[in-house]
């Protein structure tokens, strides 16, 4: 894999932020997250039949107690995750996300929304179940153990994750600026351009880092666009969260 100089690799992170913040008003519903709905095209159906292929794998992944979401946008997750969970803990970089996601959930009182970095954010307690979805992607490679890493720390012994996210096979028009690199460009609707992190872990590199921190996973792929993830903490870490 071509190494990003870590300048621009951190210009890109920034970026990705900025990138969500201004699409948030374009990103509430599933027909805005296609490739091709810059271009004015409708998705076609099998995207909403494999999307719901996902929304039911959360659905059946028993996630309940005190759950972590991360980037949980404009909360179409939160949704499904309130019909079991406690409590969620929704962390984006986005205020206008979270404005999206407030209006979604009718400011439901068992959502507490943290506008915060995941790289910078030191978690205050420790959670039953943690879930970010199409987020992985998002995360670049020389960041990948110290998320995980974050993830397994705030997870309880026997606690839950879940995470699904697009699989590359499934995104035949995103522009990389290097084919085997991480640096993806991507447009708004009206025209303006961003580069942002997309990097597409194996099935193989992703189980492997999270075995690492003693969260055994299990990945299933849906027939074309998707992948979904399972996954169970087996082992405590030495610097947990309390
Ligand atoms: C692809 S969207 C996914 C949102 C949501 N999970 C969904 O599927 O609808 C990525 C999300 O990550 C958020 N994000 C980007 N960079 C972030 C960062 N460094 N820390 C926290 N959130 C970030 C964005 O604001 C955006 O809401």
């Amino acid at each position: 894999m071509r190494k990003s100089h870590s300048k621009e690799l951190d210009q890109t992170v920034e970026e990705t932020k900025e990138y969500y913040r201004q699409r948030a008003s374009q990103y509430s519903d599933w027909a805005h997250r296609t490739d091709r709905y810059e271009e004015g095209a409708e998705p076609e159906a099998f995207w909403f039949d494999e999307a719901m292929i996902l929304i039911e794998a959360l659905a059946s992944s028993g996630l309940s107690g005190d759950v972590l979401e991360i980037a949980s946008g404009t909360g179409i997750w939160t949704e499904e995750l309130l019909r079991n969970a406690a409590s969620v803990t929704a962390l984006d970089s986005s205020p206008e996300m979270h404005e999206r996601s407030r209006s979604r959930l009718v400011r439901n009182p068992k959502v507490r929304y943290v506008v915060a970095d995941i790289y910078n954010w030191v978690p205050d307690m420790s959670y039953d179940a943690v879930t970010f979805s199409f987020w992985l992607s998002h995360v670049p490679g020389s960041k990948l153990d110290d998320f995980v890493s974050k993830v397994a720390r705030c997870l309880k012994l026997g606690g839950r994750v879940f995470f699904a996210d697009q699989r590359r096979e499934g995104l035949t028009r995103e522009v990389m600026d290097h084919p085997s690199g991480e640096i993806a460009r991507r447009s708004l609707i009206d025209g303006r351009e961003f580069k942002i992190i997309k990097h597409f872990y194996s099935s193989e590199e992703i189980t492997r880092c999270f075995l690492q921190e003693g969260i055994n996973i299990n990945i299933s792929n849906t027939a074309t666009l998707f992948y979904y993830a399972n996954g169970v903490k087996y082992r405590a870490q030495k610097s947990q969260v309390p």
